[in-house]
């Protein structure tokens, strides 16, 4: 079989493929996202050769099934892995410059070296750069190896003659393969050398840790394309009032993705926060309409959150919907919910959505908050901040139940709420005072005017 060289253009948004290029993308409709990558392309019209059949492995007879993890010793990086490194894994940890990429795996590997070795790669600093965040960590310089190259080749050569448990590679981008076409850091040598690490960790059972910058709409194709090729992609992100960071795993072959890591960037690195409940709410809105307190569950933890809505009456045309943190989408459907159910009139309004803290949630217990949030804006009349509203909303208006309530009421209570809207027929939690509410037309009676 030969091989020859062709052009093609990548999106770099959506990842699409075209043999031309186009001021927009034809898959997703962004403009100025198409980049050449020129490619091999197999000449397939010649005959498949014949292969010999490979024997079937017996799983039962396999040994080594159990997955012993390595702890990185910092709990809430255990949390979003599912308890552990898991060794002979691909893990992508992804995140915008800056945000503290370098500084997390650093951690880990001061955590890990005490029993394990571990292969420290950079292309982007420099070893001094290295070896004085490592001592403003406090980590023992001596048992990590540092490997100051970008050749992926030289790399796996290396990592595979040292064995260690873990390496991580800071950052995908500055390794390029001598194997694969196109630019460093583009798609095509990012792949290429994200496969070359996927072979290395199963083949060789070392955990590998690729760190890979994306930018803050996610719109960096690079580490994206990534996902389905790792086991594991975790996501470093801001959280904004408070300035914490969230750790969230995206996709994970060996754990949940719902769960969160909070962490506190501070001196001398990341520490855990000790009572993240309340990081979700911001402090001096208490006499603001439009604000409404709920509980989300997030894995196993739950979270006091808070919601805030802009209702204004529509300068001219169509009126506007705007989400950030929830689904635009849902935000539409309570909006036409309210003003057929609850004879509340947004047909001329704008509604501006926001959930505090920079968080995006999918949890539909958050619906009956958003309903109150809306009420609240566009009465002008302010909801008590000592009560939260957990329901979903259904398109009758009908509050439904939601599911684990009462670790949510549990997590209210701590925080000093005392007063819950909550869904007929949850339960009956005498350290609060529960209000049922029916459907979303019960709402209106509970603002104080
Ligand atoms: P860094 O880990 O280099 O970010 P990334 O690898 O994602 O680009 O660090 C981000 C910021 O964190 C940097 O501005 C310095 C700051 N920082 C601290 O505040 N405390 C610390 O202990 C360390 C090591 C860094
Ligand atoms: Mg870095």
């Amino acid at each position: 079989m030969s091989n020859k060289l062709s052009t093609i253009y990548i999106c770099s948004k959506c990842d699409a493929q075209t043999p031309k290029w186009a001021g927009r993308c034809g898959e997703c409709g962004s403009w100025g996202t198409l980049t050449a990558e020129t490619v091999e392309t197999k000449d397939n019209a010649k005959k498949t050769p014949r292969v010999a059949p490979i024997k079937a492995l017996d799983l039962g007879q396999l040994d080594n099934h159990k997955l012993e993890r390595l702890p990185t010793g910092i709990n809430e990086i255990d949390r979003v892995l599912g308890g552990g490194i898991v060794p002979g894994s691909l893990v992508l940890l992804g995140g915008e410059p800056g945000i503290g990429k370098s500084t997390l795996v650093a951690q880990i590997a001061g955590a890990l070296n005490k029993r394990n070795k571990v292969v420290y790669v950079s292309g982007e600093e420099s070893p001094g750069q290295i070896r004085s965040r490592l001592e403003r960590l406090k980590i023992d310089l001596d048992s990590i190896s540092f490997l100051p190259e970008t050749g992926a080749e030289k790399i796996i050569a290396s990592i595979e003659e040292i064995r260690p448990a873990l390496a991580i590679i800071d950052s995908i981008q500055t390794v390029y393969s001598l194997e694969a076409e196109g630019e460093l850091g583009g798609i095509n040598q990012i792949k290429a050398t994200a496969v070359k690490f996927l072979e290395l960790a199963k083949k060789k059972n070392i955990a590998v840790i690729l760190i890979g910058h994306i930018t803050k709409d996610g719109s960096l194709a690079g580490p994206k394309s990534l996902e389905h090729i790792v086991d594991t992609v975790i996501y470093l992100e801001t959280e904004t009032t408070h300035d914490f960071r969230i750790l969230r795993a995206s996709k994970n072959r060996f754990g949940s993705t719902n769960e969160l890591g909070i962490l506190e960037m501070t001196g001398d690195g990341f520490r855990e926060v000790k009572n993240p409940g309340s990081i979700f709410i911001e402090e001096g809105t208490d006499n603001l309409s439009g604000s409404c307190l709920s509980c989300i569950i997030e894995g196993t933890r739950p979270f006091l959150i808070e919601v805030q809505a802009l209702v204004t009456k529509t300068a001219f045309g169509y009126p506007v919907r705007k989400a950030s943190g929830f689904d635009l989408n849902r935000l539409q459907i309570l909006c036409a919910v309210l003003q057929k159910r609850a004879k509340i009139n947004l047909a001329n309004q704008d509604v501006i959505l926001n959930v505090v803290g920079g968080l995006r949630i999918a949890d539909p217990a958050l619906d009956l908050a958003v309903s109150m949030a809306i009420i609240s804006s566009l009465s002008n009349q302010v909801f008590d901040r000592q009560t939260i509203a957990l329901g979903e909303v259904g398109l009758g208006g009908e509050v439904r139940n939601v599911s684990r309530l009462e670790i949510r009421l549990a997590e209210a209570i701590k925080l000093g709420c005392k007063r819950a809207l909550v869904p007929a027929g949850g339960v009956s939690n005498a350290k609060m005072k529960l209000e049922t509410i029916k459907n979303v037309n019960d709402l209106v009676r509970f603002l104080t005017k």
